[in-house]
């Protein structure tokens, strides 16, 4: 059998997740965990180059992540889901990465204006500078070919491609270049009609929410400004209440009626926001059935964790030993003499036989 793609991706655990998740990046998840080797990271070190002054959301806002993540269907038997702190080794790589990345190179990435402007900030931290540099180091570290991300984030395994040449180009082939996948819906419009749904801006509706709350965020939705009454002639683009029916109303002749009566004026926004809520609430009972099941097993989601991070440090090392020789640094490793340098890389059973038994004696 020929070995699987890899693919990498995943999201900081700065909350719950929401619809525009879901068609940016989410379902394609779901839909690639049997072709490809998955791994999904939860990127708690990068939420500290934001939210640095405290940490302490960030352990429950993981257990969360990941009860999201069951509750569309990743599949933790199919899928490595990890924390991205308990795999140190991606600190190193991205060290290493960043010799290879100029300042200038990263100050002219859009999401770092993005998030300078959204924060107020006036400099970058060096952490927040180097914020794709780790995102890179994140999906080298597995050898990712494959990034379902929303659109926000190509920019990032646009680097990730300069880097893997880059280091490529310099020492030897260790990387594949990584292909980013962005959703059916690219961008899914807030709740109030602002361009981008996001948890920060308050216009979310979010795959948690219970079925009242649902209602009331999408009877309170902005529709089209330039209607007063419901005998006006609608606008459907640019609508949000549309964006939502196109995306997740299956009955697309209903859609399509709506649509036809919007532009004429033969129907209310309330009938319009009554089928949308319908039609929302229908796609997420099962996500919070799921997600209920899986929230009675707190045991569960710790140990999904825990193995799913021991894969991924174990592939880690794997790609920083690879990196090492590559560029000629594995000197003076643990148990091997600088004149017996073997010329292929160790398996993991030869470096854990090499351990040092003895400890050194010191000379008085
Ligand atoms: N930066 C991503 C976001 O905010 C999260 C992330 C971290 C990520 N490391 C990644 C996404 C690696 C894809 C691949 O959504």
């Amino acid at each position: 059998m020929a070995t699987k793609g890899r693919l990498l991706t995943g999201d900081r655990p700065t909350g719950p997740l929401h619809l525009g998740h879901f068609v940016g990046t989410l379902e394609n998840r779901v839909r690639l965990q049997d072709e490809y080797e998955c791994y999904f990271i939860i990127a708690d070190l990068h939420v500290l180059t934001t939210a640095y002054e405290d940490p302490a959301a960030v352990e429950g806002n993981i257990r969360e992540l990941v009860l999201d993540y069951l509750s569309v269907g990743i599949d933790p038997d199919k899928s490595t889901v990890y924390v991205q702190s308990l795999v140190p080794q991606v600190a190193e790589i991205a060290l290493l990465f960043g010799m290879l990345v100029s300042v200038p190179r990263l100050q002219r990435i859009p999401t770092l204006k993005d998030v300078m402007r959204d924060l107020k900030l006036e400099t970058a931290s060096l952490g927040l500078l180097s914020y794709p540099v780790l995102q890179s180091a994140d999906i080298l570290m597995v050898r990712g070919e494959v990034v379902p991300v929303g659109k926000d984030q190509v920019s990032h395994v646009e680097l990730t491609r300069e880097i893997a040449r880059r280091f490529n180009g310099l020492y030897g082939e260790v990387f594949p270049e990584a292909q980013a996948l962005v959703g059916r819906v690219p961008t899914l419009p807030g709740t109030d009609g602002k361009r981008k749904m996001s948890k920060s801006l308050g216009n979310a509706i979010f795959l948690s929410d219970d079925e009242k709350t649902v209602e009331r965020r999408v009877m309170s939705m902005f529709t089209d400004p330039t209607r007063l009454r419901a005998t006006d002639p609608g606008h459907v683009r640019g609508n949000p209440v549309f964006a939502y029916h196109d995306a997740f109303n299956p009955d697309q002749t209903e859609v399509t009626s709506l649509k036809r009566r919007y532009r004429a004026g033969k129907v209310g926004d309330v009938e319009v926001k009554r089928k949308l809520a319908q039609a929302l609430n229908t796609f997420l009972t099962p996500i919070r059935e799921h997600r209920a099941e899986f929230a009675a097993q707190p045991d569960l989601v710790e140990s999904i964790i825990r193995d799913g991070s021991s894969r991924a440090r174990a592939e880690a090392e794997e790609t920083l030993r690879s990196m090492k020789h590559a560029m000629k640094l594995d000197y003076f490793r643990e148990g091997t003499a600088s004149k017996a340098k073997p010329d292929s890389l160790p398996t993991f059973e030869e470096l854990d036989g090499n351990r040092p038994t003895r400890k050194f004696r010191i000379r008085e």
